[in-house]
Parts: structure tokens; sequence; C-alpha cells
């Protein structure tokens, strides 16, 4: 079976990602649950029977599935490059993934945020940072020489998902390793953030996302997404929106 660019499909990643062609996406970029890691594939976290009724915020960031399960199938479906945003308790399970894969090379990679929440400020350094596990084909172009692997960026704004990434800081690494056309996957896409970039950048998605309200509010913003780039059509990109690495962007 093969799968329909520009979809977001409601469904278990695991359950699903089988069913796609190998080598399929140029890019693979998702942010995962950063839940404690059950190894313990027969005893993955279900998802509709342990969290659901009461939607909390915190379901977000659930493991439903173990990394030594998931890291195979969404690296026989890469043909180019792997974005993991993550734990570092996971980057360390997933860098050592790539580092023993033969066919990749692999980075760890840090977003700095730029206007962090002030939580618990006065009794320690605020969380600034997030951890993304960088890894690629070792034939796949790579567009940004010499750039850094350190990616100031703010967080996202009118946030819809307790824990969504900037639209700008995607587009930037998704067009790191893609060109226009390709398709850009993400097993578990929640708010849909990597779609959004994909479209702003004129790549295309693939998706899919297990929970019924997230996936309903990625559907709404990829609409809203083709509004505004329907509005823009023809309207010159402004070349200094672009998010540029580390030190560039004060
Ligand atoms: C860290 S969040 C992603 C947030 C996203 N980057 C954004 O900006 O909105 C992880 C998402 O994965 C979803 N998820 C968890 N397990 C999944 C699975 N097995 N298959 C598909 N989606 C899953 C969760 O419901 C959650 O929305």
């Amino acid at each position: 079976m093969t799968f329909e660019p520009n979809t977001i499909v409601l469904g278990d990643c695991m359950e699903l990602m089988p069913a796609l062609p190998d080598q399929a996406f140029p890019c693979v970029l998702t942010d995962i649950p950063y839940g404690a890691v059950n190894n313990m594939s027969e005893e993955r976290v279900c998802y509709s029977n342990a969290i659901r009724p009461g939607m909390f915020k915190g379901a977000a960031d659930v493991t439903t599935f173990a990394l030594d399960d998931f890291l195979p199938e969404i690296t026989r479906v890469a043909a180019g490059g792997v974005f993991i945003f993550c734990s570092i308790e996971q980057s360390a399970t997933i860098f050592g993934y790539y580092r023993d894969h033969p066919d990749f090379m692999v980075r760890n990679c840090v977003w700095t945020k730029a206007n962090p929440s002030p939580v618990m400020g006065q009794y320690t350094f605020l969380s600034t940072v997030e951890m993304c596990v960088f890894a690629k084909r070792r034939e796949t172009p790579f567009h940004y020489s010499c750039a850094p692997a350190a990616w100031s960026h703010p967080v996202a704004r009118s946030q819809r998902h307790p824990t969504q990434k900037p639209v700008g800081l995607f587009r930037y690494l998704l067009e790191s390793v893609t060109e226009p056309g390709d398709t850009v996957f993400d097993p578990c896409i929640g708010s849909g953030t990597t779609a959004v970039a994909a479209l702003m950048a004129g790549r295309k998605y693939f998706g899919y996302e297990l929970n019924p309200e997230y996936h309903q509010i990625a559907l709404e913003r990829v609409a809203a997404q083709g509004e505004d780039l329907f509005a823009l059509a023809g309207v010159p990109e402004n070349p200094s929106a672009r998010l540029e690495p580390l030190g560039v962007l004060s």
C-alpha cells in the first residue's frame, strides 16, 4: 500500500507505518512523546484505555511505543534526513541507534528557546533547550554548509497543542534536506506543525496522529495555511523573514 501526500491520518503510527513503502520520504521530521520510554513493546501504554477519558495536557507526552520498535520503522521509510525531537534520555538511545547504523551519519542538536518560560526561574536556570537527533543517509545532500547544531528560535505563539513546536524552526530544518515538491513525513504530527511548515516551504506532508482532538486541530491549521498560501500566491517571499542559525538571530 502507498500513501496520499498532503494527508494526515488519524491512527497509531506503529500500526500504520508497516504499510508504507521503503525509503518513501526524503525527510522524516518528528517530535515524539517525551514520556518515560518503555522498552517492552508488549507493555505499550494503551492510549485509549490509559489516557482516555479525560483529556489532560500530559497525554500529548505519553510514550505509546518502544523506541526499539519505532526507530527501525521510521528508518526504513526514510530516504534522506531524519529529525527526531525527544527527551534527553531518549536522545541517547536514538543517537546510539544511528551511530551504529552503517548507512547513516548522526548529530546531536539542540533547539535553544529565545523566549523561555520563566517557570522556576527564581530557583534555577530556565529551561531553554530541547534535544533533537539529526541523522541522514550518507549520500543525502545537505543544503546548509557549516551550519551549527544549535538553533535559536522563539517558542510557538498561540499554541493549540501542549508541546507545539515553532513552524519557522521546522521549516528551516526540513529545507536542509529536501527539494520543493518533496514529501515530509511526521508519524506523531500533533497539531500539524510539520505539515504547515512543509506547505510554507513548497513541500508536501504526510502524517499520523493518534489523538482525535489534535488530529482535528492539525486539519484546521493545514486548511488555514492553505488559504494563506492561496492568498499569497504570486507575492515574493521576504528573505529577511527566514530563520538563520544560532548567532545570527539575536
Ligand atoms: C510531542 S507531540 C507532537 C507535537 C507537534 N510537534 C506539534 O507541534 O503540534 C507528540 C504527538 O504524538 C501523538 N502520538 C503519540 N503516540 C502516537 C502514535 N503511536 N501514533 C501517532 N501519534 C502518536 C500524541 O498524541 C501527540 O500529539
